[in-house]
């Protein structure tokens, strides 16, 4: 199973890759942040739970975010594999997973890091913000958010530099040349374990 984490800054284009990530190599997409509005949307208890930190730009609380990832990965066991986007954010989720895929025979399979600027995070943000109504995406918000993946999130990419598992990718440009960086780096892991 190739379980790929997606992974970068707020606005740096993890979702957008995503998609044709998961078209292109047939695999599960799951955002924990997209599945947190949906039930939040729908006024679940916990949608309700999770709004009071996804509206601050805080991190909903582990536990809360494994028991999600949980299941999933038990509801779909026969799928070629994963995208985790947004997933794990910090140290603990990252034990966690690591953990639970150490019981199923699995393991993250690289970790894909879309590196961009944060004037262009922030440019990036506030035109969806405008666009979409996303409650998050204003400036004050934005702020956190990045200081929250700074703090809390960044030291993933040490922790996956030590299982040899960690990619960069130049998030600057067209969507096209940016989604080349990734199949290659995909395409190569592939060439490799063949
Ligand atoms: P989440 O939904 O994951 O938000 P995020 O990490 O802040 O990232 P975004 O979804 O805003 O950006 P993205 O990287 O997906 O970029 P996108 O492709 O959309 O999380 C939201 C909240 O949920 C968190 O703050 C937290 O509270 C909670 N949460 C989620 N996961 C959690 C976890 N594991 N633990 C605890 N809490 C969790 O692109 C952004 C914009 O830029 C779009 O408008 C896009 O069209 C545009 N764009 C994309 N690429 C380009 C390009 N190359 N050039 C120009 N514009 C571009
Ligand atoms: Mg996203």
């Amino acid at each position: 199973m190739f379980n790929l984490v997606l992974f970068g800054p707020p606005g740096s284009g993890k979702g957008t890759h995503a998609i044709r990530i998961k078209e292109k190599y047939n695999l599960f997409h799951f955002s924990t942040g997209e599945y947190l509005r949906a039930e939040i949307n729908n006024k679940t208890e916990l949608g309700l739970r999770a709004k009071e930190f996804i509206n601050k730009g805080n991190l909903v609380p582990d536990d809360l975010v494994f028991e999600i990832i949980e299941s999933l990965i038990e509801k779909h066991k026969g799928v070629n594999g994963f995208i985790l986007d947004g997933f794990p954010r910090t140290i603990i989720q990252a034990e966690q997973l690591d953990k639970a895929q150490t019981k199923i025979n699995e393991s993250v399979s690289m970790v894909l890091s879309l590196v961009v600027d944060e004037d262009e995070l922030m440019k990036r943000l506030i035109k969806r913000g405008e666009e979409t109504g996303r409650h998050d995406d204003n400036e004050a918000i934005i702020k956190r958010r990045f200081d929250v993946y700074n703090r809390q999130t960044s030291p993933l990419i040490e922790y996956y530099k030590n299982q040899d598992k960690y990619y960069e990718i130049y998030g600057l440009g067209s969507v096209d040349s940016i989604f080349g960086r990734i199949t290659n780096i995909i395409d190569a892991y592939f060439a490799n374990i063949k």
